[in-house]
């Protein structure tokens, strides 16, 4: 089934185009990865509605991407329930780790790291999503071994020792 067929079949289920726009980004996004400007049109276009109002959705909610983003993306609430309990710590932490400052990709394009709102997810802060999984109660220890373990599925994915290269500059 083509995007087109997939966002055609998810919008027939809604009286308003308009209201089809979210399910049709996350549509979209899954075929690309990311919502360039041609994409957000496409979409736009496919539902006939306003290009603006595709635009407005997809840059204000943070599980869209309007730029390429790593093979895994973590975003770091720093909300207030996640403050308190020192997601600042965990951010410093895995800018240094990664190599990166916070909305860049590491150079092997394993790791994309952001900062969220609220992930609704507050009785396990502090949180990150990573993908569609939450990881919660997070510390540094338990962030190196996540990260460990997604370097590990990348590794057994491809058989490539992407984990071995570490950060840049080391
Ligand atoms: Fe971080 Fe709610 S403040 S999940």
């Amino acid at each position: 089934m083509t995007m087109r067929e997939k966002i055609e079949e998810a919008a027939a289920r809604y009286p308003d185009q308009r209201s089809a726009i979210m399910p049709a980004l996350l549509i979209a996004q899954r075929e690309h990865g990311h919502l360039p400007g041609l994409v957000l049109e496409e979409v736009a276009d496919i539902l006939g509605v306003e290009r603006i109002w595709v635009y407005e959705l997809a840059t204000f909610y943070t599980l869209f991407h309007t730029e390429p983003v790593g093979i895994f993306h973590l975003q770091l609430c720093d909300n207030v329930s996640c403050m308190l309990r020192r997601s600042d710590e965990l951010l410093r932490h895995l800018e240094e780790v990664l190599g990166i400052k916070k909305g860049d990709t590491t150079p092997d394009g394993l790791f994309t790291l952001s900062t969220v709102e609220c992930l609704g997810a507050c009785e396990m802060a502090p949180v990150m999503q990573v993908g569609d999984d939450y990881h919660g109660d997070l510390d540094i220890t338990r962030i190196d071994a996540l990260l460990d373990r997604l370097r590990a599925t990348v590794r057994q994915a491809t058989g490539a020792d992407l984990a071995a290269a570490g950060p840049p500059g080391e």
